[in-house]
């Protein structure tokens, strides 16, 4: 396992090409050789496998692809036929450099940003396979965003007498700024419209403060696990991480204390309300601990208040900023959890010379998110809709949360134990022995299932599942979790 510490490794020229759950159709007129031909044609010329990238061995492809060894064996000897892969004396097969070499696909990784762990490339292509039952997925199902509100209000923009067209300013549009102000001090959080800038979601946010604020080989303490091990915008910037252990109240302050001492000049990164992937909400106990130890060790703060608004029993205790007298915190936000994730609308609230720092980088890098969406969630929260639609969604979730729930109680109380989460999307779910999540991932899909490996959010931890309640249908949830069960228990068996 990698410490903590570690900068991602990248994948290079030795991976092997991540399940995507591609299969010939035994139905369709072209023959199965055929089929994997052009499947194979089409990932080698459009740049998904690399030059130099390693191919599973015919066994593996076979299994994969559910079929004969032979007809694996006769696809790929056309295309090292046509020159595009080449096998070595030892036997592996690797894509064949080709006439491209010398090009821009020998800079592919190449650049600062690391590439994605191929499971999260993986789910982020299989997300769009229809046949799936997503049982991890991030998002609200399209059943639970306000289609039809929006809408209306869109149409209601389209008469304005002039459309957003234009660029806005390095803050962002100041009707959306000032909506965001009012929202921040419902949840007891005093910023001004010029304390907050609008960002392309709160990954963008994100971003911006790997980017503009963090020293490179400085440290990031964050709890473990935590949403940041499945990104790469801190590693890719140079910052390093360290993991603090969470329990149900919250990340452990004991840690925190010993790790900030340990690290001076290091900030810390808390998800304090319906935790990605674990659903802990810390306690109001521990948030005035953790302000106060900051305070002592001067520890800059970024709060990702994603889910806040997604309580489902109580509202969450006030956020850490709105227990900051020092303007010590910067609290990241967005539509995307509550709202519609296709309208890229986030947003970082602090103390206004972090925030136009921020602002800068971000004219230098997008010039500002989309005018028209910043438009449309500025008429959004200055509307109703918004609370009377956060009312339906709570109460949606919440039957899906205990369907989930029961579910789980029916398939995998002998195999497994998880969080009963007060909020926000997440079952983090523990097998009691130990299976591999990365092979679930790959079995699982095999049965119609997409899911996310809890290896994304702590490498070291290859035992447990992040599982969504907000995507699947209920009937999906019925079908995904059984299937999964069944997969889970038969790879036991096995090992
Ligand atoms: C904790 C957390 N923060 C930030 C984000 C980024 O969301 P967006 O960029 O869509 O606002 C996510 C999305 O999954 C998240 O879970």
């Amino acid at each position: 396992m990698p410490p903590d510490s570690h900068s991602p490794s990248r994948p290079k020229k030795t991976a092997v090409p991540p399940p995507d759950g591609w299969q010939p159709d035994p139905s369709a007129p072209l023959p199965l050789q055929g089929q994997i031909l052009e499947y194979m044609l089409e990932r080698i010329g459009g740049g998904a496998w690399p030059a130099g990238m390693r191919l599973p061995s015919q066994r593996e492809l076979s299994r994969r692809l559910r079929v004969d060894r032979s007809t694996v064996a006769a696809a790929l000897g056309l295309l090292a036929e046509r020159g595009l892969i080449e096998t070595n004396r030892g036997g592996g097969t690797r894509v064949a450099a080709g006439p491209s070499a010398g090009g821009w696909n020998d800079y592919v990784e190449e650049g600062t940003h690391y590439p994605n762990l191929p499971a999260v490339q993986a789910i982020n292509r299989l997300e769009f396979d229809r046949r799936l039952i997503r049982l991890g997925t991030g998002e609200l199902h399209p059943d639970l965003l306000p289609d039809a509100l929006l809408r209306r209000m869109l149409a209601e923009l389209a008469q304005s007498p002039r459309l957003p067209l234009s660029y806005e300013e390095p803050l962002g549009a100041p009707a959306l700024r000032e909506a965001v102000s009012a929202e921040l001090s419902a949840s007891g959080i005093q910023a001004d419209a010029d304390s907050v800038l609008i960002t392309s979601g709160a990954l963008q946010g994100l971003q911006l403060i790997a980017l503009g604020l963090l020293p490179r080989g400085s440290t990031l303490l964050l709890e473990k696990p935590s949403y940041l091990y499945s990104i790469h915008a801190f590693q890719s910037a140079g910052i390093k991480f360290s993991g603090l252990p969470l329990d149900e109240d919250g990340l452990s302050i004991r840690h925190l204390q010993a790790e900030a001492a340990r690290h001076p000049g290091a900030a810390l990164y808390t998800i304090p309300s319906f935790h990605n992937p674990t659903g802990a909400v810390m306690s109001a106990g521990r948030r005035r601990e953790l302000m106060a130890l900051a305070s002592r060790f001067r520890l800059p703060v970024l709060e990702d208040g994603a889910y806040q608004e997604l309580w489902l029993d109580a509202p969450p205790p006030p956020p850490l900023m709105a227990l900051d007298t020092e303007g010590r915190v910067l609290h990241l936000g967005t539509l995307s959890k509550t709202v519609s994730p296709g309208l890229r609308i986030g947003w970082i609230a602090g103390p206004k010379p972090v925030i136009s720092r921020l602002a800068d980088i971000k004219m230098q890098t997008d010039y500002g998110a989309s005018s028209l969406s910043q438009l449309l969630a500025a008429r959004w929260l200055n509307s109703s809709a918004h609370g009377e639609h956060l009312a339906g969604l709570r109460s949606a979730l919440r039957s899906r949360r205990d369907h989930a729930l029961a579910l789980l109680d029916r398939h995998f109380a002998s195999i497994a134990d998880w969080s009963v989460p007060a909020g926000g999307f997440y079952i983090w779910l523990r097998f009691h022995q130990p299976l591999s999540a990365l092979r679930l991932f790959d079995a699982a899909l095999e049965a119609g299932v997409l899911l996310h490996p809890g290896q994304l959010y702590d490498r070291g931890d290859s035992s447990r599942i992040r599982l969504s309640f907000a995507y699947a249908s209920g009937a999906e949830l019925e079908q995904g979790l059984a299937a999964l069960a069944a997969t889970a228990k038969r790879l036991l068996t096995e090992s």
